[in-house]
């Protein structure tokens, strides 16, 4: 079947199963492999994407579902300047360790930051579901508060 969507701002068509997971199609298919396999099951948030500017755990979405939809990925968030700002406070910030769960953990904090450009606290841990096996939960914290206290 063929599905048809933008991905990072490109048109993309794509002859594939249309069950085929989003997140197989992002690795195998197109080679963006920014966006990781962690659990399968929609648990852990490693393989977050944007769909229509929502944060969405594409190791669960059947490609089907996100035809005619605009997906973004860690490769396409940079801005003009070639980099987010959760980017550089990531850096800033010297937030992953493994950095396996990191480019979900980004992206996940990008969809936050667009919805509520100053959480708090509370928010940021309400909104922050992904898993990270180095345990870098205060790191991502103190980098989303440094770009939402920019805002
Ligand atoms: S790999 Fe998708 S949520 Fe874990
Ligand atoms: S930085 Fe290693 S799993 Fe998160």
């Amino acid at each position: 079947m063929n599905i048809r969507l933008t991905i990072n701002g490109e048109p993309v068509a794509i002859d594939t199963d249309p069950d085929k997971p989003l997140l197989w199609v992002l690795r195998e298919d197109l080679k963006l492999i920014g966006t990781k396999y962690g659990c399968g099951i929609g648990a852990c948030g490693a393989c977050t994407v944007h769909v229509d500017g929502l944060a969405m755990r594409s190791c669960v979405l059947p490609v089907e579902a996100v035809a005619q939809t605009s997906v973004t990925t860690i490769e396409g968030l940079a801005d003009e300047a070639g980099r987010h700002a959760l980017q550089s406070a990531w850096i800033a910030n010297q937030v992953p360790q493994c950095g396996y769960c990191q480019s979900g953990m980004i992206m996940a904090a990008a969809a936050l930051l667009k919805d509520n450009p100053r959480p708090s606290d509370d928010e940021i841990d309400a909104a922050m579901t992904n898993l990270c096996r180095c345990g870098t939960y205060p790191r991502v914290r103190r980098a989303i508060r440094a770009v939402a206290d920019d805002a």
